[in-house]
């Protein structure tokens, strides 16, 4: 049986293939066509999935997307008619001024979500337009997954637990930002949720762009500036967010601008684009918003640490709640707000929890994975039969691609053994070279796990300025990211719970910060990927390579990429390669020197 989620019309468009409850493939099509966080159709990852599955969409039984537009449809109406009457009620604006004024208007978001509701019904077109193939040809059963359950399937399902606590959180999705429930074999019961207009999400993006950080995605930006700034501003924060009993929490609405005038907001094609959500309040209360680009003043730095110590005391008050609730202390994690490794890495620290797995792609893009598992195992009852212990779910390129398209570059190689090879990079590691490290399968979700990296030695606390310089172009504030072999974590971290795909960050003991200095951020932290051989042998032959020769079983691992989606294919690594400074390229068994001027 074959089932295909797609996570379209909407930022980090995905799409997955599970075949008898195996996942065969998931990917983001910004990985394709190149735009980050891309909206609209993932029709290239569709192409992909069905490729690396051996089949043609004909031969889908079932497709789903992580969008229900009839769920909360009561919630949905009640708020907007809520506004229109307090709208006409307070004798202001007419709508039709609304709608000139804000370019859009409470009845511009209604049209908005009616063309995306239509959008949505038609996913059987779209489909079959952007496939080329006739609508009449798909014998697929067609699903909408709501939003919320498809991110807590993604993280339940393919998760170890038998039975877990569950959270997704986010900026929105079907009208919710907070769902919270209780996964059970091959159910999950919903205990609880928080409604539009309340968010973290939404809190975090918009002091985001209060910030100056304005792209889709740059939250962790102000994540990775906080440990530089004082948490002053509590009162104003804790103003903004309001924690109520049974794990629930309010917005002060008067900050924002997102449920009265409506935040324009594109998910076409390319990368998505989020409207100004801090409302004029907001700008009373702080000053006037930090330029793009700006020097960054201790304001910027003291709201970032405020809204992250904020976002960490709300999420663990819904976790306590959760705990209470339910009694486990296993945890499945998804969501946007899900990505806030900083916050995830003290759950077990300030909650009962005790195990917790994050949903590698925790974003919309796992909801692609979330879709399919909640049709396989929510709906049809089947058994589980898939643990998620990596995110290798990508296109991956034999011997014979990487050659073929060295020989096309003009560029002077050499071939290693297998053994070889990870011998050869480690040393250039160690000997101060910044290297491209292109293996198997790209990874799903937000972060590179060794096959499509940058690795580089975490002794030399110069690297980081290094890597900037030369190839990331990142804030100078941003820390890079270490991998350790998993026995090891507990010589180097504060904490030893796993953290496969780098979503956890732990405390690096004091006595070992100035060993890894490219990898210790300014709060000694450090965002760790532990890698086993089980899951990424060729990864763990590398980085205990470089063990072997430095005494130090860690790597500096950023993703392959220069301000731009991560590469995907040789082409792509090859061109990155050429365009920075990067010393050394490897491709499977090949290696590339970039040449002494
Ligand atoms: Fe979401």
């Amino acid at each position: 049986m074959y089932i295909l989620g797609i996570n379209a019309y909407h930022g980090d468009a995905s799409a997955a293939i599970v075949r008898d409850g195996q996942l065969i493939a998931a990917v983001e099509e910004e990985r394709f066509n190149r735009f980050k966080h891309c909206a609209g159709f993932p029709a290239e990852s569709i192409r992909y999935c069905l490729k690396r599955a051996g089949i043609s969409i004909e031969e889908v039984d079932h497709v789903g997307i992580s969008r229900d537009p009839s769920a909360h449809l009561h919630k949905k109406i009640l708020f907007a008619a809520t506004r229109a009457a307090k709208n006409l009620g307070s004798g202001g604006r007419s709508d039709a001024e609304e709608a000139g004024r804000s370019g859009r208007g409470i009845f511009g978001a209604v049209a908005e979500r009616l063309a995306n509701t239509a959008r949505v019904r038609d996913l059987k077109e779209d489909l079959a337009k952007r496939l080329g193939v006739p609508k009449s040809r798909l014998r697929a059963q067609f699903h909408n997954v709501e939003h919320h359950r498809a991110h807590l399937a993604s993280s339940f399902y393919v998760s170890p637990f038998e039975r877990a606590a569950l959270l997704s959180i986010d900026g929105f999705g079907d009208f919710i930002s907070t769902m919270w429930g209780v996964g059970d074999d091959n159910s999950i019961d919903v205990l609880g949720q928080v409604e539009y207009p309340h968010s973290t999400g939404i809190l975090y993006t918009a002091t985001t762009q209060f910030l100056g950080f304005p792209h889709y995605g740059d939250e962790g930006k102000v994540m990775g500036l906080a440990p530089y700034g004082k948490p002053r501003y509590m009162d104003e924060f804790r103003d903004m967010i309001r924690a109520e009993e049974g794990g629930r929490f309010r917005l002060n609405l008067d900050y924002f601008r997102h449920h009265a005038e409506g935040v324009e907001m594109s998910w076409e094609e390319g990368s998505p684009v989020i409207g100004r959500i801090f409302s004029d309040e907001y700008v009373k209360r702080f000053g006037p918003p930090r330029e793009k680009d700006a020097p960054l003043t201790d304001r910027e730095r003291d709201m970032a640490a405020s809204l992250q110590l904020r976002l960490e005391e709300v999420g663990f008050h819904i976790l306590r709640h959760l705990h209470e609730k339910t009694g486990l202390t296993d945890l499945g994690l998804s969501g946007g707000v899900a990505l806030n490794s900083v916050m995830n890495g003290k759950i077990l620290l300030h909650t009962p929890f005790r195990r917790v797995f994050v949903q590698p792609a925790a974003g919309d893009n796992g909801t692609a994975v979330g879709v399919c598992y909640q049709i396989y195992n929510g709906l049809l009852g089947q058994p589980r039969s898939f643990v998620m212990k990596g995110a290798d779910t990508g296109p991956e390129f034999s011997d014979e691609e990487i050659h073929a398209e060295l020989e096309r570059s003009g560029l002077a190689y050499e071939s290693y053994s297998d053994r070889e090879v990870t011998r050869r990079a480690a040393q250039d590691m160690a000997d101060g070279a910044v290297v491209g490290w292109f293996q198997g399968r790209m990874e799903f979700g937000p972060r590179a796990l060794g096959n499509r990296s940058i690795v580089v030695d975490p002794r030399r606390a110069e690297m980081k300025d290094i890597l900037n310089e030369r190839i990331k172009k990142r804030e100078p504030f941003r820390p890079f990211a270490p991998s350790i072999l998993e026995e090891r974590v507990g010589d180097y971290f504060e904490q030893t719970h796993p953290a496969p795909t780098m979503l956890m960050i732990y405390q690096i003991k004091p006595e070992k910060r100035a060993e890894i200095p490219a990898v210790t951020h300014v709060d000694g932290s450090g965002r760790l990927q532990t890698v086993t051989r089980e899951v990424n042998a060729r990864y763990y032959q590398l980085i205990s390579d470089f063990g072997e020769l430095t005494g130090v079983p860690v790597v500096l691992n950023t993703s392959f990429n220069e301000n731009e989606p991560i590469v995907c294919t040789p082409r792509h690594a090859i061109d990155c390669f050429m365009k920075t400074r990067m010393d050394v390229l490897y491709l499977g068994n090949y290696a590339v020197r970039r040449a002494t001027p």
